[in-house]
């Protein structure tokens, strides 16, 4: 379980780290001066280290909601536990939705018009990668 947390959040920290980066630091400039290629070098550095980040928050995140919540109990919302767990399961493909919306459809043919759906796009998936955060924090502080 220790290693499990501590991939967990190392993961997180790339993951919510970045977005946070991008939401706060890149995506203010990009707007401001009109120039996609802002977010675009972000993306394309961020990318390698990002989506392998997601991989890891997946398969961790799994392995540790099984020790929390056998997987013959996933039907049920008996405890906080059945529940967070199915919040952060919704929490994560509504992320791969909108990230796979974004690489599949806005980012290869990115124009100025385009930015400002990209760009809700990224906060959404920075606030949905918080909402992550929060919810996991929550396993921790609830004993039942
Ligand atoms: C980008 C995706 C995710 C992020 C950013 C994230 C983030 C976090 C954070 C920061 C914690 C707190 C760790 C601690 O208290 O030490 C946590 C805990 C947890 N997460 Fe995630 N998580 C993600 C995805 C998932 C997924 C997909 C699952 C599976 C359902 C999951 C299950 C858990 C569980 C069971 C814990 C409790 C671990 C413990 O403290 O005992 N997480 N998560």
């Amino acid at each position: 379980m220790k290693w499990l947390i501590l991939f967990h959040v190392l993961g997180a920290t790339i993951w919510v780290g970045g977005h946070l980066i991008l939401s706060l630091g890149f995506l203010p400039q990009a707007l401001r001066h009109r120039d996609i290629s802002i977010i675009l070098n972000f993306e394309k550095y961020f990318e390698r280290i990002g989506l392998p980040a997601l991989l890891v928050q997946a398969i961790t995140g799994v392995s540790m909601a099984l020790i929390y919540v056998p997987f013959s109990a996933w039907g049920s919302l008996e405890t906080s536990h059945h529940v967070y767990l199915w919040i952060k399961l919704g929490l994560l493909i509504a992320t791969l939705a909108l990230g796979i919306h974004a690489r599949l459809f806005i980012i290869p043919r990115l124009t100025t018009e385009k930015l400002s759906l990209l760009a809700l796009h990224i906060i959404l998936v920075t606030m949905l990668g918080v909402a992550l955060v929060i919810t996991g924090m929550s396993f921790r502080f609830t004993y039942i």
